[in-house]
């Protein structure tokens, strides 16, 4: 059968969907764009997508043989999962793998920005290390800190897992719970929601002045998740203290982004899941999935409706 995989993949996982199917692959840096994605698709039985890739209705129709899409992330807000159940297509995600990477990775985006590491490294190559000062780039504490986790998935409880080891206290905010006082009592705000209409623009300015000015809010999840122009103005503003971000709106944020001028920001290039062995592990899942579904058997990693 026919595969169509839209970015060359870590590890030797491609190498098994070849050994039983013809597989074409883009070979390119940048995502194939829309028309390209289109026309190479065509004649397909399979896709390996990534969450670059917009796979919705058009792009079903520019492969109407294809059977499953196996999406290269656990993430599946770039497929229309709707649209491709309703044409009978598979589409498989890559959960559990890229757990406790995201989870470390979330860890490092909130104690660089507690302890102000990148203001500690900018500070001592611009030669502002004059002396040991009792008063200087003093940041705040996650032990004794109250730390609220919005959505307590697999990644949220691993999170959750490493913020207890630190000495914090977790709280979780699942569907449902009034998120105002949950956020005005918190010292750490992070986020591990799937994007949805649900959670889209759930931290909102409403929710921004809900927490304290000292708090810190952390987004290793989706970026339209966050209002990033009200998020802009909170930190211009001082309503809270700082933000770190592995995940923004739009993706890439270019360099000139207005976000980019707020005070007290970090901002990662969707690297959660950049370490070798996990993104060779999703590499492993999703071929996993895709030959799977075009063999017509169930797919191990079926993504949610
Ligand atoms: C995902 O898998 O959804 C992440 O965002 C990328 O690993």
């Amino acid at each position: 059968m026919r595969c169509f995989v839209t970015r060359d993949l870590p590890g030797k996982a491609l190498d098994r969907l070849c050994a039983e199917h013809e597989v074409d692959v883009w070979e390119e840096r940048l995502p194939p764009p829309r028309a390209a994605l289109h026309q190479r698709v065509a004649g397909a039985d399979g896709i390996v997508s990534l969450l670059t890739d917009p796979i919705d209705e058009a792009l079903f129709d520019a492969c109407p043989s294809v059977r499953a899409v196996a999406n290269y992330a656990v993430g599946v807000d770039n497929v229309d999962v709707t649209a491709a159940t309703a044409r009978g297509i598979q589409v498989g995600n890559t959960p559990g793998v890229l757990t406790e990477a995201t989870a470390d990775l979330t860890l490092a985006l909130m104690l660089a920005a507690l302890r102000r590491v990148l203001d500690g490294d900018r500070a001592v190559r611009a030669g502002e290390w004059r002396t040991w000062e009792p008063a200087f780039l003093l940041g705040r504490d996650l032990h004794g800190a109250r730390v609220l986790v919005i959505g307590m998935g697999r990644i949220g409880q691993a999170v959750a897992r490493r913020v207890e080891a630190f000495g914090a206290e977790v709280v979780a905010a699942g569907r449902g719970d009034d998120l105002a006082p949950l956020l005005a009592d918190a010292d750490v705000v992070t986020i591990h929601a799937p994007l949805t209409d649900e959670t889209r623009g759930l931290i909102d300015a409403a929710a921004l002045a809900a927490m304290k000015p000292t708090a810190y809010l952390v987004n290793a999840a989706r970026g339209p998740i966050v209002d990033h122009e009200a998020l802009r103005a909170a930190l211009g503003e001082g309503e809270i203290a700082g933000a770190a971000l592995d995940v923004t709106e739009p993706e890439p944020l270019p360099a000139d982004h207005p976000l980019l001028t707020a005070p007290n920001l970090i901002v990662l290039p969707h690297v959660g899941s950049a370490t070798t062995t996990t993104r060779e592990r999703m590499a492993e899942a999703a071929v996993d999935n895709l030959l799977a579904g075009l063999a017509g058997r169930p797919l191990p990693h079926e993504a949610p409706p």
